[in-house]
């Protein structure tokens, strides 16, 4: 695997596999990897000739209270996990390649709405810096398709709406979440919690599948659903094993505006706080 860092070796080499008439897969990424992004890697390769990835821990969509200087930064590591998965050329930009005036006259992408409530409620901004990275490395990459993990729920429709909205001409490929026998979903933020910590942690996924399966019974029995008291009931268990739940609600699976009775696809989003670490995870539940 090559690395670069510079825009000039990215377009270079991937305008020498366009003239070979080879197609691109690209998965961004922030770093720390683990065997969430590396599935990501495993789905571009099913989907083109070439993968590239990159690392870069994006300022634009850290909060002022977040603690982007500490966010782990394990480039040998992952460098080692990129070679190993087949990825052909990694790209490690410093925050003055990719916003060389700074952040604050930097250009920037909104996608309003569907940007608005949940972690874009709890996290003012991050939707906008995450839509302004993620097109400028489209741009700089110019992939056919790109990979993200289901993880990051609302992140990913934000992304598929960007690329709807401007008419970039990329496919974006959702990819499931990896989780740890409790259930956990992998995250590099889970290098945070304690072993305490991460024995409670997966609270968060059994409420969420708790739920799913209450929707799904009281659909089937063609009940009326009270979605909101039921996401009370399943916020309540996560708090009392000891998190802290930022939101929880059930959702449109595409337009993730709340539930209603005649949705059939549906997304639970949750977010909560667990020590230091801020958990989100989500379940899809499909009706018909
Ligand atoms: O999901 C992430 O790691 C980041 O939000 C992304 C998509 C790489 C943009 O910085």
């Amino acid at each position: 695997m090559k690395t670069v860092s510079q825009i000039s070796e990215l377009r270079a080499q991937v305008k020498t596999w366009r003239q070979q008439g080879l197609t691109v897969a690209f998965v961004p990424t922030m770093g720390n990897l683990h065997a969430g992004h590396i599935s990501l890697v495993a789905e571009a390769h099913k989907h083109a000739d070439k993968i590239v990835a990159s690392i870069f821990v994006n300022p634009m969509q850290f909060g002022v209270n977040e603690d982007i200087e500490n966010y782990p930064r394990t480039m040998i590591n992952d460098q080692q996990k990129l070679t190993a998965a087949g990825t052909d050329l990694l790209f490690t930009p410093s925050p003055d390649i990719i916003y060389p005036k700074g952040l604050a006259k930097q250009s920037f992408v909104e996608v309003p709405n569907i940007s608005d409530g949940y972690c874009g409620e709890s996290r003012p901004g991050h939707f906008r810096g995450v839509a302004t990275i993620v097109c400028k490395l489209f741009n700089l990459v110019q992939p056919d398709v790109a990979c993200f993990g289901l993880k990051d729920y609302q992140q990913v429709q934000v992304i598929q709406r960007m690329v709807v909205d401007l008419s970039m001409p990329i496919t974006i490929m959702p990819v499931a979440t990896i989780r740890e026998e409790s259930g956990l979903a992998l995250s590099s933020r889970n290098g945070y919690l304690t072993a305490e910590e991460k024995a409670i942690a997966p609270a968060l996924h059994q409420s969420l599948h708790w739920l799913g399966e209450q929707i799904s019974a009281g659909y089937a029995q063609q009940d009326s659903i009270d979605f909101i008291g039921l996401a009370k009931q399943a916020a309540k268990t996560i708090n009392d094993a000891g998190l802290h739940t930022d939101y929880l609600h059930v959702c449109h699976a595409q337009t993730l505006q709340p539930a209603s009775e005649d949705d059939t696809q549906l997304v639970i989003l949750a977010a909560a706080h667990c020590g230091k670490a801020r958990l989100i995870d989500n379940l899809q539940v499909k009706l018909a």
